[in-house]
């Protein structure tokens, strides 16, 4: 392993002490880790929070074989150290990583292949903003759903760190985006974004509202992470030869539907979970995020919506803020 800081045996990090409610989160004083081959050792000056890491705290989410204990799926800082076989990063390089846990920390370790360079003039917290959503929707709404230039996405849950990105995302890759959220301030902030039409999903019925903006034609790719009974709701928005993407079962995960729509439509209906992918897999999204996003980061033709920074000793905070669900955007831990 190089070296080329004062790297101390000790950090402080956010542990979850026993499965509950946000105070569970508490600061611990935890062996730095020491980065192994093909990994590197990032000090965190920024951590992002995302759903998943309330799931993991109340205990209906544990992290996966091999991974930290610690909350936390992405951060943003400086290389401290480099383990073995490791060519691309230099000691003090700024970096944003895709973190498989241990965000909430000032220190973590993970592999090369889930690291990239800050985009051009963000700061840490907006860096640390960015992988975790940019991975999902760049997975999920391009690779499995293959949303194409002049298609139309429908993206439910448009005012969270995911909706924003694929608002954005989608939008800046010349799709007609149309997005569903739960008040007005929500839905003016999605248009604001670049949504062609945002749905308040407590007042119309989106189903109708999508038929109506496509002229009947239904959408070409939903990105869901509602579940429930939004799953036979969606075949009927989607389009013929639709596809049907799910992340999130927020609203139940056993759903019924009628598969005879799904069979007239030919739909497609797919999902999946980044967290337990393999290190080889998630570098590949780096790489073509690197290519394909990183130059409108760097333009800031996308960028993350910043909703609230938070120390890192109070991420019980922060945790409080997602549950109260009155966010837009991103929430952002602060680790100095
Ligand atoms: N599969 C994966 O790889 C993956 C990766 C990352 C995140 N995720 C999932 O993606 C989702 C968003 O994550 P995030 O970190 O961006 O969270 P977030 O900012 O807290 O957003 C959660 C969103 O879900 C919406 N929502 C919740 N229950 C709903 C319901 N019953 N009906 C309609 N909308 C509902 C909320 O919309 P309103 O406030 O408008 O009601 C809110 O915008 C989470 O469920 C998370 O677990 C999946």
């Amino acid at each position: 392993m190089a070296n080329g800081q004062k790297i101390p045996a000790n950090m402080t990090a956010i542990a979850i002490s026993q499965p509950g409610g946000p105070k569970v989160l508490k600061p611990e004083t935890r062996d730095v880790p020491v980065p192994g081959p093909g990994e590197v050792l990032i000090r965190v000056h920024a951590a992002g929070v995302n759903r998943p890491d309330v799931q993991q705290r109340k205990g209906a989410y544990p992290p996966p074989p091999g991974a930290s204990d610690l909350p936390g799926l992405e951060a943003a800082g400086e290389i401290a150290a480099l383990g073995d076989e490791i060519s691309r990063w230099r000691i003090g390089d700024r970096v944003c990583a895709l973190t498989p846990g241990g965000g909430y920390a000032e220190y973590v370790k993970v592999h090369a292949g889930s690291v990239l360079p800050i985009p051009a003039g963000f700061t840490y917290s907006e860096a640390a903003a960015v992988p975790e959503n940019y991975f999902t929707v760049w997975h999920n709404v391009f690779e499995r759903g293959g949303l194409k230039k002049g298609e139309t996405l429908l993206v439910h849950g448009g005012s969270s760190g995911i909706g924003t990105t694929a608002i954005q995302l989608a939008s800046a890759f010349g799709a007609y985006v149309i997005t569903t959220a739960g008040s007005k301030e929500k839905c003016e902030a999605c248009l604001k974004l670049g949504a062609d039409r945002a749905i308040n999903y407590r007042e119309e019925d989106f189903v109708a509202a999508v038929k109506e903006a496509t002229g009947g034609k239904g959408a070409d790719v939903i990105l869901d992470m509602v579940g429930g009974d939004y799953v036979a709701r969606n075949y009927e928005a989607a389009a013929v030869e639709g596809r049907i993407v799910q992340i999130a079962v927020q609203a139940g995960a056993v759903a019924s539907t009628n598969f005879a729509t799904l069979m007239v439509k030919r739909l497609t209906h797919t999902g999946s979970t980044l967290r337990p992918r393999t290190v080889e897999f998630k570098a590949a999204i780096a790489a073509a995020l690197e290519t394909q996003v990183w130059p409108l980061l760097g333009t800031r033709k996308v960028a993350p919506v910043m909703d609230m920074i938070f120390p890192l000793t109070e991420a019980w905070r922060a945790h409080e803020r997602m549950e109260e669900g009155e966010h837009i955007g991103k929430i952002v831990l602060d680790v100095g």
